[in-house]
Protein backbone atom coordinates (compact mmCIF):
# COMPACT_ATOMS: atom_id res chain seq x y z
CA UNK A 1 0.00 0.00 0.00
CA UNK A 2 1.66 3.47 -1.00
CA UNK A 3 1.41 6.22 1.39
CA UNK A 4 -0.61 9.16 -0.63
CA UNK A 5 1.25 12.76 -0.92
CA UNK A 6 -1.46 15.22 -1.89
CA UNK A 7 -0.86 18.40 -3.89
CA UNK A 8 -2.56 22.02 -3.20
CA UNK A 9 -5.88 22.28 -5.48
CA UNK A 10 -7.10 19.11 -6.47
CA UNK A 11 -10.37 17.27 -5.86
CA UNK A 12 -11.26 14.91 -3.30
CA UNK A 13 -12.78 12.39 -5.46
CA UNK A 14 -12.79 11.71 -9.39
CA UNK A 15 -15.60 9.92 -12.13
CA UNK A 16 -13.03 8.13 -14.19
CA UNK A 17 -15.24 7.88 -17.55
CA UNK A 18 -14.26 4.62 -18.99
CA UNK A 19 -13.67 4.25 -23.01
CA UNK A 20 -12.54 1.19 -23.61
CA UNK A 21 -15.19 -0.47 -25.32
CA UNK A 22 -15.99 2.15 -27.91
CA UNK A 23 -13.18 4.82 -28.25
CA UNK A 24 -10.58 1.12 -26.99
CA UNK A 25 -12.08 -0.69 -29.20
CA UNK A 26 -13.40 1.04 -32.61
CA UNK A 27 -10.05 0.88 -33.95
CA UNK A 28 -9.32 -2.61 -33.75
CA UNK A 29 -9.18 -3.91 -37.05
CA UNK A 30 -9.98 -7.47 -36.33
CA UNK A 31 -13.59 -7.66 -34.94
CA UNK A 32 -13.54 -8.57 -31.13
CA UNK A 33 -16.30 -11.56 -30.98
CA UNK A 34 -19.21 -9.90 -28.94
CA UNK A 35 -19.19 -12.07 -25.99
CA UNK A 36 -15.78 -10.87 -25.12
CA UNK A 37 -17.54 -7.38 -25.40
CA UNK A 38 -19.60 -8.44 -23.03
CA UNK A 39 -17.67 -10.18 -20.53
CA UNK A 40 -14.83 -7.15 -20.71
CA UNK A 41 -17.59 -4.48 -20.27
CA UNK A 42 -18.67 -7.03 -17.11
CA UNK A 43 -14.74 -6.95 -16.06
CA UNK A 44 -14.94 -3.60 -15.88
CA UNK A 45 -17.99 -2.96 -13.47
CA UNK A 46 -16.16 -5.29 -11.88
CA UNK A 47 -13.31 -3.59 -11.06
CA UNK A 48 -15.49 -0.26 -9.93
CA UNK A 49 -16.21 1.49 -12.72
CA UNK A 50 -19.30 3.72 -12.52
CA UNK A 51 -19.58 5.22 -16.19
CA UNK A 52 -18.48 2.65 -19.06
CA UNK A 53 -18.96 4.12 -22.36
CA UNK A 54 -20.14 0.55 -24.05
CA UNK A 55 -20.51 1.24 -27.72
CA UNK A 56 -21.66 3.23 -30.51
CA UNK A 57 -24.77 3.35 -32.88
CA UNK A 58 -22.97 4.48 -35.68
CA UNK A 59 -23.47 3.10 -39.45
CA UNK A 60 -21.79 0.38 -39.30
CA UNK A 61 -19.99 0.45 -42.03
CA UNK A 62 -17.71 3.52 -40.99
CA UNK A 63 -17.23 1.20 -37.53
CA UNK A 64 -17.21 -2.02 -38.96
CA UNK A 65 -15.74 -3.23 -35.14
CA UNK A 66 -18.98 -1.83 -33.47
CA UNK A 67 -21.65 -3.34 -35.57
CA UNK A 68 -22.62 -5.96 -33.19
CA UNK A 69 -24.15 -2.51 -31.09
CA UNK A 70 -27.49 -4.33 -30.39
CA UNK A 71 -26.32 -8.16 -29.73
CA UNK A 72 -23.81 -6.26 -27.50
CA UNK A 73 -26.15 -4.37 -25.63
CA UNK A 74 -28.67 -7.10 -25.25
CA UNK A 75 -25.69 -9.20 -23.04
CA UNK A 76 -24.55 -6.90 -20.97
CA UNK A 77 -25.98 -7.21 -17.83
CA UNK A 78 -26.87 -3.12 -16.20
CA UNK A 79 -25.88 -2.93 -12.61
CA UNK A 80 -27.46 -0.88 -10.59
CA UNK A 81 -25.49 1.89 -10.06
CA UNK A 82 -23.37 2.24 -13.12
CA UNK A 83 -24.23 3.63 -16.23
CA UNK A 84 -23.62 2.62 -19.35
CA UNK A 85 -23.35 5.05 -22.08
CA UNK A 86 -23.36 4.75 -25.83
CA UNK A 87 -22.46 7.11 -28.54
CA UNK A 88 -24.65 8.15 -31.46
CA UNK A 89 -24.09 10.39 -33.79
CA UNK A 90 -27.81 11.24 -35.35
CA UNK A 91 -31.86 10.66 -35.51
CA UNK A 92 -31.04 6.76 -37.17
CA UNK A 93 -28.54 6.01 -34.52
CA UNK A 94 -31.08 7.62 -31.26
CA UNK A 95 -33.50 5.42 -32.87
CA UNK A 96 -31.71 2.14 -32.48
CA UNK A 97 -30.32 3.04 -28.98
CA UNK A 98 -33.65 3.90 -28.05
CA UNK A 99 -35.39 0.62 -28.94
CA UNK A 100 -32.47 -1.21 -26.54
CA UNK A 101 -33.51 1.74 -23.70
CA UNK A 102 -30.55 2.80 -22.77
CA UNK A 103 -30.62 6.01 -20.42
CA UNK A 104 -27.70 7.77 -21.46
CA UNK A 105 -26.38 8.76 -24.87
CA UNK A 106 -23.23 10.91 -26.20
CA UNK A 107 -23.29 13.16 -29.22
CA UNK A 108 -19.43 13.98 -30.60
CA UNK A 109 -19.02 17.35 -32.75
CA UNK A 110 -16.07 18.40 -34.14
CA UNK A 111 -14.15 22.17 -33.63
CA UNK A 112 -12.88 21.60 -36.78
CA UNK A 113 -14.04 21.81 -40.30
CA UNK A 114 -12.09 18.91 -41.94
CA UNK A 115 -12.58 16.82 -38.99
CA UNK A 116 -16.58 17.11 -39.36
CA UNK A 117 -16.32 16.49 -42.68
CA UNK A 118 -14.39 13.17 -42.16
CA UNK A 119 -15.85 12.04 -39.18
CA UNK A 120 -19.21 13.09 -39.96
CA UNK A 121 -20.10 13.70 -43.59
CA UNK A 122 -20.90 17.57 -42.45
CA UNK A 123 -19.61 20.96 -42.21
CA UNK A 124 -18.89 22.73 -39.08
CA UNK A 125 -21.92 24.05 -39.22
CA UNK A 126 -24.11 21.51 -40.36
CA UNK A 127 -23.21 18.73 -37.64
CA UNK A 128 -25.67 20.99 -35.70
CA UNK A 129 -28.54 19.94 -37.95
CA UNK A 130 -27.49 16.30 -36.92
CA UNK A 131 -27.04 16.91 -33.45
CA UNK A 132 -30.10 19.38 -32.72
CA UNK A 133 -32.69 16.70 -33.03
CA UNK A 134 -31.24 13.98 -31.12
CA UNK A 135 -30.38 15.80 -28.19
CA UNK A 136 -33.93 17.45 -28.43
CA UNK A 137 -35.82 13.93 -28.29
CA UNK A 138 -33.10 11.58 -25.89
CA UNK A 139 -33.56 14.44 -23.49
CA UNK A 140 -37.61 14.55 -24.09
CA UNK A 141 -37.22 10.68 -23.59
CA UNK A 142 -35.42 11.16 -20.08
CA UNK A 143 -31.83 10.14 -21.89
CA UNK A 144 -28.99 12.04 -20.54
CA UNK A 145 -26.60 13.71 -23.18
CA UNK A 146 -22.99 14.08 -23.18
CA UNK A 147 -21.19 15.65 -25.74
CA UNK A 148 -17.55 15.71 -27.08
CA UNK A 149 -15.99 17.85 -28.84
CA UNK A 150 -13.35 16.73 -30.96
CA UNK A 151 -9.67 18.33 -32.25
CA UNK A 152 -10.02 20.91 -29.12
CA UNK A 153 -6.01 21.53 -29.35
CA UNK A 154 -5.22 20.80 -33.06
CA UNK A 155 -6.15 18.91 -36.32
CA UNK A 156 -3.94 16.91 -38.62
CA UNK A 157 -5.02 19.07 -41.30
CA UNK A 158 -5.78 22.57 -40.33
CA UNK A 159 -2.72 22.85 -37.26
CA UNK A 160 -3.65 24.11 -34.35
CA UNK A 161 -7.40 25.23 -33.04
CA UNK A 162 -8.08 28.30 -31.86
CA UNK A 163 -9.33 28.29 -28.48
CA UNK A 164 -12.55 30.60 -29.63
CA UNK A 165 -14.25 28.55 -31.89
CA UNK A 166 -13.91 25.48 -29.54
CA UNK A 167 -15.60 27.21 -26.87
CA UNK A 168 -18.27 28.47 -29.74
CA UNK A 169 -19.15 24.54 -30.55
CA UNK A 170 -19.00 23.78 -26.93
CA UNK A 171 -21.00 26.42 -25.84
CA UNK A 172 -23.70 25.73 -28.20
CA UNK A 173 -23.35 21.73 -27.50
CA UNK A 174 -23.96 22.96 -23.48
CA UNK A 175 -26.85 25.47 -25.08
CA UNK A 176 -28.64 22.30 -25.71
CA UNK A 177 -29.07 20.69 -22.85
CA UNK A 178 -26.23 18.53 -22.69
CA UNK A 179 -25.02 17.66 -19.23
CA UNK A 180 -21.49 17.48 -19.52
CA UNK A 181 -18.92 18.65 -22.49
CA UNK A 182 -15.84 16.11 -23.34
CA UNK A 183 -13.05 17.96 -24.51
CA UNK A 184 -11.11 16.04 -26.71
CA UNK A 185 -7.65 15.65 -27.82
CA UNK A 186 -8.21 13.51 -30.51
CA UNK A 187 -4.27 13.87 -31.51
CA UNK A 188 -2.78 13.86 -28.29
CA UNK A 189 -1.28 16.84 -29.05
CA UNK A 190 -2.05 19.16 -25.94
CA UNK A 191 0.33 20.57 -23.09
CA UNK A 192 -0.60 21.27 -19.61
CA UNK A 193 -0.88 25.05 -19.98
CA UNK A 194 -2.83 24.63 -23.06
CA UNK A 195 -4.85 22.89 -21.03
CA UNK A 196 -5.18 24.98 -18.72
CA UNK A 197 -5.83 28.28 -21.34
CA UNK A 198 -8.96 26.10 -22.71
CA UNK A 199 -11.02 25.51 -19.66
CA UNK A 200 -10.43 28.65 -18.08
CA UNK A 201 -11.91 30.31 -21.40
CA UNK A 202 -15.12 28.50 -20.68
CA UNK A 203 -15.84 30.36 -17.87
CA UNK A 204 -16.18 27.25 -15.45
CA UNK A 205 -15.00 23.82 -15.29
CA UNK A 206 -17.81 22.56 -13.63
CA UNK A 207 -19.58 20.58 -16.73
CA UNK A 208 -16.53 19.38 -18.41
CA UNK A 209 -14.62 16.53 -18.34
CA UNK A 210 -11.27 15.99 -20.81
CA UNK A 211 -10.51 12.85 -23.21
CA UNK A 212 -6.53 12.72 -23.66
CA UNK A 213 -5.34 10.81 -26.26
CA UNK A 214 -1.17 10.01 -25.21
CA UNK A 215 0.27 10.27 -28.57
CA UNK A 216 2.88 12.37 -27.19
CA UNK A 217 2.72 11.17 -23.81
CA UNK A 218 1.27 13.92 -22.59
CA UNK A 219 -1.99 12.72 -21.21
CA UNK A 220 -0.91 12.23 -17.70
CA UNK A 221 0.62 15.96 -17.06
CA UNK A 222 -2.51 17.44 -19.34
CA UNK A 223 -4.96 15.62 -16.82
CA UNK A 224 -2.97 16.99 -13.39
CA UNK A 225 -3.20 20.32 -15.06
CA UNK A 226 -7.27 20.03 -15.52
CA UNK A 227 -7.76 19.00 -12.17
CA UNK A 228 -6.07 21.68 -10.86
CA UNK A 229 -8.37 23.76 -12.97
CA UNK A 230 -11.23 22.35 -11.75
CA UNK A 231 -12.11 19.75 -13.78
CA UNK A 232 -13.70 16.33 -11.94
CA UNK A 233 -14.54 13.80 -14.86
CA UNK A 234 -11.54 11.96 -16.75
CA UNK A 235 -12.20 9.72 -19.56
CA UNK A 236 -9.86 6.81 -20.25
CA UNK A 237 -8.90 3.61 -22.08
CA UNK A 238 -8.10 0.24 -20.29
CA UNK A 239 -4.49 -0.69 -20.80
CA UNK A 240 -4.31 2.65 -23.35
CA UNK A 241 -6.24 0.59 -26.08
CA UNK A 242 -7.72 3.18 -28.71
CA UNK A 243 -7.66 5.89 -31.48
CA UNK A 244 -10.31 7.01 -33.89
CA UNK A 245 -10.21 5.60 -37.37
CA UNK A 246 -10.94 9.13 -39.09
CA UNK A 247 -7.60 10.58 -37.74
CA UNK A 248 -4.99 8.71 -38.78
CA UNK A 249 -2.37 10.07 -36.11
CA UNK A 250 -4.81 9.38 -33.28
CA UNK A 251 -3.48 6.45 -30.68
CA UNK A 252 -4.96 5.24 -27.54
CA UNK A 253 -6.73 7.26 -24.64
CA UNK A 254 -4.65 8.04 -21.52
CA UNK A 255 -4.72 4.31 -19.67
CA UNK A 256 -6.72 3.88 -16.38
CA UNK A 257 -4.45 2.46 -14.54
CA UNK A 258 -1.93 5.23 -15.43
CA UNK A 259 -4.54 7.77 -14.04
CA UNK A 260 -5.19 5.52 -11.18
CA UNK A 261 -1.79 5.36 -10.42
CA UNK A 262 -1.47 8.46 -10.11
CA UNK A 263 -4.75 9.75 -8.36
CA UNK A 264 -4.43 6.45 -5.77
CA UNK A 265 -0.64 8.24 -5.01
CA UNK A 266 -2.21 11.77 -4.96
CA UNK A 267 -5.07 10.75 -2.44
CA UNK A 268 -7.82 11.50 -4.87
CA UNK A 269 -10.14 8.82 -4.50
CA UNK A 270 -11.93 6.90 -7.72
CA UNK A 271 -13.74 3.80 -6.34
CA UNK A 272 -11.53 1.59 -8.50
CA UNK A 273 -9.54 -1.36 -7.96
CA UNK A 274 -6.56 -1.14 -9.64
CA UNK A 275 -4.98 -4.93 -9.59
CA UNK A 276 -8.56 -5.38 -10.94
CA UNK A 277 -8.45 -3.07 -13.84
CA UNK A 278 -4.42 -4.57 -14.62
CA UNK A 279 -6.04 -8.00 -14.82
CA UNK A 280 -8.64 -7.20 -17.09
CA UNK A 281 -6.25 -5.52 -19.55
CA UNK A 282 -3.32 -8.46 -19.23
CA UNK A 283 -6.82 -10.46 -20.48
CA UNK A 284 -7.66 -7.88 -22.96
CA UNK A 285 -4.39 -8.19 -24.33
CA UNK A 286 -3.76 -11.43 -24.93
CA UNK A 287 -7.12 -11.59 -26.61
CA UNK A 288 -6.08 -8.70 -29.19
CA UNK A 289 -2.79 -10.37 -29.30
CA UNK A 290 -0.58 -7.60 -28.26
CA UNK A 291 0.86 -6.08 -25.07
CA UNK A 292 -1.26 -2.66 -23.25
CA UNK A 293 0.92 0.06 -24.03
CA UNK A 294 0.02 1.17 -20.98
CA UNK A 295 3.31 1.59 -18.48
CA UNK A 296 1.51 0.58 -14.98
CA UNK A 297 -0.12 -2.50 -16.70
CA UNK A 298 3.43 -3.50 -18.18
CA UNK A 299 4.78 -2.84 -14.42
CA UNK A 300 2.52 -4.21 -12.34
CA UNK A 301 1.74 -7.47 -15.01
CA UNK A 302 5.53 -8.17 -14.76
CA UNK A 303 5.03 -9.63 -10.87
P1 LIG B 1 -23.81 9.73 -43.88
O1 LIG B 1 -23.28 8.84 -44.94
O2 LIG B 1 -23.82 11.22 -44.13
O3 LIG B 1 -25.25 9.24 -43.46
O4 LIG B 1 -22.96 9.44 -42.56
P2 LIG B 1 -26.68 9.66 -44.03
O5 LIG B 1 -27.38 10.41 -42.94
O6 LIG B 1 -26.54 10.31 -45.37
O7 LIG B 1 -27.36 8.23 -44.24
C1 LIG B 1 -26.89 7.31 -45.23
C2 LIG B 1 -27.40 5.91 -44.94
O8 LIG B 1 -26.81 5.44 -43.71
C3 LIG B 1 -28.91 5.82 -44.72
O9 LIG B 1 -29.30 4.55 -45.22
C4 LIG B 1 -29.07 5.81 -43.23
O10 LIG B 1 -30.23 5.14 -42.75
C5 LIG B 1 -27.82 5.04 -42.80
P3 LIG B 1 -30.15 4.42 -46.56
O11 LIG B 1 -31.39 5.23 -46.30
O12 LIG B 1 -29.27 5.03 -47.62
O13 LIG B 1 -30.34 2.94 -46.69
N1 LIG B 1 -27.42 5.48 -41.45
C6 LIG B 1 -27.26 4.68 -40.38
N2 LIG B 1 -27.38 3.36 -40.21
C7 LIG B 1 -27.19 2.89 -38.97
N3 LIG B 1 -26.87 3.66 -37.91
C8 LIG B 1 -26.72 4.98 -38.05
C9 LIG B 1 -26.92 5.53 -39.34
N4 LIG B 1 -26.85 6.79 -39.79
C10 LIG B 1 -27.16 6.74 -41.09
N5 LIG B 1 -26.44 5.75 -36.99
C11 LIG B 1 -22.81 9.36 -40.15
C12 LIG B 1 -23.20 10.19 -41.38
C13 LIG B 1 -22.78 10.30 -38.96
C14 LIG B 1 -23.83 8.27 -39.95
C15 LIG B 1 -21.41 8.73 -40.39
O14 LIG B 1 -20.54 9.76 -40.72
C16 LIG B 1 -20.88 7.99 -39.17
O15 LIG B 1 -21.41 6.95 -38.78
N6 LIG B 1 -19.81 8.53 -38.53
C17 LIG B 1 -19.27 7.97 -37.32
C18 LIG B 1 -17.76 8.00 -37.33
C19 LIG B 1 -17.24 7.47 -36.01
O16 LIG B 1 -17.87 6.67 -35.34
N7 LIG B 1 -16.03 7.96 -35.60
C20 LIG B 1 -15.43 7.55 -34.37
C21 LIG B 1 -16.09 8.12 -33.15
S1 LIG B 1 -15.64 9.81 -32.82
C22 LIG B 1 -14.19 9.69 -31.88
O17 LIG B 1 -13.61 8.64 -31.76
C23 LIG B 1 -13.71 10.93 -31.15
C24 LIG B 1 -13.98 10.88 -29.64
O18 LIG B 1 -13.36 9.74 -29.03
C25 LIG B 1 -13.45 12.16 -28.96
C26 LIG B 1 -11.99 12.49 -29.34
O19 LIG B 1 -11.10 11.64 -29.20
O20 LIG B 1 -11.81 13.64 -29.78
C27 LIG B 1 -15.49 10.81 -29.35
MG1 LIG C 1 -11.26 9.62 -28.50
Amino acid sequence: MRRPYGLEGLPHQVTVYEVGPRDGLQNEAAVVPVEAKAEFVARLAGAGHKVIETTSFVHPKWVPQLADAEELLARVERRPGVRYPVLVPNERGLDRALALEVDEIAVFASATETFAAKNLNRSLETQFDMFEPVVARALAAGVRVRAYVSMCFADPWEGPTPIPQVVEVGERLLGLGCHELSLGDTIGVATPGHVTALIEAFGSPDRLAVHFHDTYGQALGNTLAALQAGVTTVDASTGGIGGCPYAESATGNLATEDLVWMLDGLGVETGLDLGKLVETSTWLARLLGRPSPSRVVQALSKG
